[in-house]
Parts: structure tokens; sequence; C-alpha cells
């Protein structure tokens, strides 16, 4: 043990001696290091790249926590377990390889520990060994942790890709925690396997806000859509990868898909901010940006199509959050395929999305194509 150091081991044992009993005392007091996720995430052999959203798991204190809006007959034998459930059945039937989590994860008012909560709640994602990424809502912050808190623990966990704020950027000169960027590499073996073909982008659309002494909801500001455009620009002159972007709070554009056409259930008003802080503009001038999903209105699970980018609800989650009984609670799923060429695989060719109901047989439902290339970069 001590070859290499014979002389230092010499004078070092009899101090250490006498702590060795403390190794007996404290059987667990070896340092719980996170359990990284496997990076660059990366198509699969076969072509494709699934993520699973789970919007607004409301999950409080686990057993003790009652659900919300179920049958009379049903409530007395449900509580947050049912959401820990479902999150275990989704993740077993669509094996998805990144899971993303739009916010309100935990309800902080019924969570009295937030890190416990936070564990209980990402608990079967974790020990799935999938790799998982989260952002805010407008709850998270409600019980013993401040936003930039939350997002700390929450990149800290096991298999978890989430950020706080990118490093490419001073803190202070960002709004909110969790603005981030994950990029998803071409399958092994093939020409695209060193280069990022897929993009998604993760934005805190924080909590509340006070606007001319009126009390809304929080927004995406500007610094935020200024490191986007960036980013975005930075990643598209390497190669024209498609992209996704994921946050909570709807943009007011989305109210007008009332008036227009719509895929799934369009069942509450949407509540969002008063103020228009210029997504869509970013999202449209940027160009790479196919589609939007949002959490926040649990009983709206539909997509709509706004200047070309398509805006999806995730549909409610968790038990503990408000949803409908008879309407059971959902979750989206968002599958990109590529292209086969004659050799290898090129680049995305169509990105698909459904939702799954926890219904006995986790009913597939809305299965529709959100966006399809014609012409697909990449070498053969
Ligand atoms: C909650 O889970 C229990 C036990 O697994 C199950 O019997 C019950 O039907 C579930 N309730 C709902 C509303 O899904
Ligand atoms: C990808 O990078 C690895 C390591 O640098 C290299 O060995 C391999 O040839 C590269 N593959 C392609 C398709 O460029």
């Amino acid at each position: 043990m001590c070859s290499c150091c014979r002389r230092p081991c010499h004078i070092l044992l009899p101090l250490l001696l006498p702590l060795l009993p403390l190794l007996f005392l404290y059987p667990s007091a070896a340092p719980r290091v996170k359990r990284p996720a496997p990076l660059p995430l990366r198509f699969r052999y076969d072509g494709t790249f699934k993520i699973l959203q789970v919007a607004d798991m409301h999950f409080g204190n686990g057993l003790i926590t009652r659900c919300r809006d179920v049958e009379l007959s049903e409530a007395a034998w449900c509580s947050d377990l049912n959401t820990t459930r479902f999150l275990k059945r989704m993740i077993q039937a669509e094996d998805p390889d990144l899971v993303v989590f739009t916010g309100d994860n935990i309800f902080g008012s019924s969570a009295t520990d937030a890190a416990e909560s936070l564990f209980q709640a990402f608990r079967p994602v974790m020990e799935s060994r999938t790799p998982w990424a989260a952002i805010l809502g407008n709850h998270d912050q409600e019980s013993t942790m401040t936003r930039g808190e939350l997002m700390s623990f929450i990149s800290l966990m096991d298999y978890s890709i989430s950020q706080v704020n990118p490093s490419t950027v001073e803190p202070t000169k960002i709004d909110g925690f969790g603005n981030y960027d994950v990029t998803v590499k071409g399958a092994f073996g093939s020409e695209l396997s060193n280069t990022s073909i897929f993009s998604l982008y993760f934005l805190d659309s924080g909590d509340r806000e006070m606007v001319n002494g009126f009390k809304t909801y929080g927004y995406i500001k500007e610094s935020q859509l200024a490191w986007l455009r960036r980013t975005s620009q930075e990643l598209q002159a390497n190669f024209q990868a498609p992209a996704l972007a994921f946050f909570h709070i709807a943009i007011p554009e989305v109210r007008d898909l009332w008036f227009k056409e719509f895929i799934g259930h369009y069942q509450e008003g949407v509540a969002c901010s008063s103020v228009n802080s210029g997504v869509l503009k970013s999202l449209v001038s940027m160009g790479d940006v196919k589609a939007v999903f949002l959490g926040h209105d649990h009983l709206n699970d539909f997509c709509g199509e706004i200047d070309g980018i398509w805006f999806c609800y995730g549909g409610g989650f968790g038990y503990h959050g408000y949803g409908r009984a008879h309407w059971p609670r959902r979750a989206r799923v968002i599958s990109a395929s590529l292209r086969r060429g004659k050799r290898n695989w090129l680049g995305i060719e169509a990105i698909r999305t459904w939702k799954r109901l926890d219904d006995g047989k986790l009913s597939k439902i809305d299965d529709q194509v959100l966006w399809r290339d014609d012409e697909v970069e990449g070498l053969d």
C-alpha cells in the first residue's frame, strides 16, 4: 500500500491509527458523489431519440399528501405515491432517452422539506438511471429552498443534466435559474457521431411579477432571450440542427389558438403573464426551434402551431395538482428520428409527439407529426 511513499507512511501511520475506530462508528461516512449521466446524449443505433415530458408533478410529502380532483371512491387511497407509480410506469413503457420535468415539480406549500420532496419526486427517474433535466415552475420555491437553491440541488442529483445557468454568462447577467441548453449527437458509428444534431433549450419562465402595481405571472426576460439567440446562432454555425424549447408558463400568443386549430384539449384559460416580452419573435428569428413544450395549465394538453412553431402542453401529471376526475392524468412523449442514408444515419427526418394517459393500459392518444425535414443535411 505504501510502496511509493515509505517514509511519509512511517510518520503518518501512528497518527492515523487512533482514528481507525471512527471508520466503524460512521460506516456511511464515505462521501456520496453524484452519479453522472453518460454524456453527450446521442441518438440510438436505431436512429431514434425519445423524450418524456412530465409536467406539474406537484409533489408534496409523499404518502400523506392527498390527491386532488379524483373520483370520490378513489380519494381515500390516493396520494403522491400515485404520481410516483405513474412516473415509474411511463419510464418503463416508453424507455425514454431523456426525461424533462417542466416545472411545479414539487408543490412548495405541501412540501415540508424541499430537499426531501425533490428526492421523492425524482426517485423513479434516478432509479431508472435515465438522464433527466428539470426546470422550475411557479410553485417549486414555496417550500424551504429559493429558486437558485432548487436549481443547484437539482443539478447535483443522480443522472440529472440540469444546470443552474449557462457557464458562458455571468450569473448576474441573466435572469432566473435554470436557463441552459443540451445538445444531442448523432448515432455511434455514423458520420454525425461527433456532431450536435438536435438542440434542446431550457428556460426559466419565473413565478410571479409585479407589473405597474398589478400582480401577474412570471415571464422570460430579454437577458434570457439574448443568451438564447446567441446560443442558437453558435450551434447553427456548426450544424443546422432542429431544436425544441421547454419552459413552464405559456406566452400570450398561445391564447389565440382557441380561435385556430389545435390537437388535444383546450379546457382552461391560458394563465400567463400580462407582459409580452417578445419570446415568439425571438424564437421565430432563431429559426431552429420547431416546437415548445409547456406546463402550468393542467387541463390543457393541446398542441397548436403559431408562426411555424408548435406550442404543446404536457397536460397535468401529478395527483396533488388540480385536475379533473374522469380526465386521467397524462404525460407527453416526443420522438425524433433520423433519416436513413445509403450507408449511415443522416440528420433528423421527423419529430413526432403523443401522450399517454394514466389509465389501466397507458392509452396512447393524439399521435402527430410536429416537423418533417425535406432536405436533411449530412454526408452519405
Ligand atoms: C392510486 O394507487 C392505488 C394503489 O396503487 C390504486 O389502487 C388507486 O386506484 C390509484 N388511484 C388513482 C386515482 O389512480
Ligand atoms: C469522432 O471523434 C472520435 C474521437 O476524436 C474519432 O476517433 C472519430 O473518427 C470521429 N468520428 C467522426 C465520424 O468524425
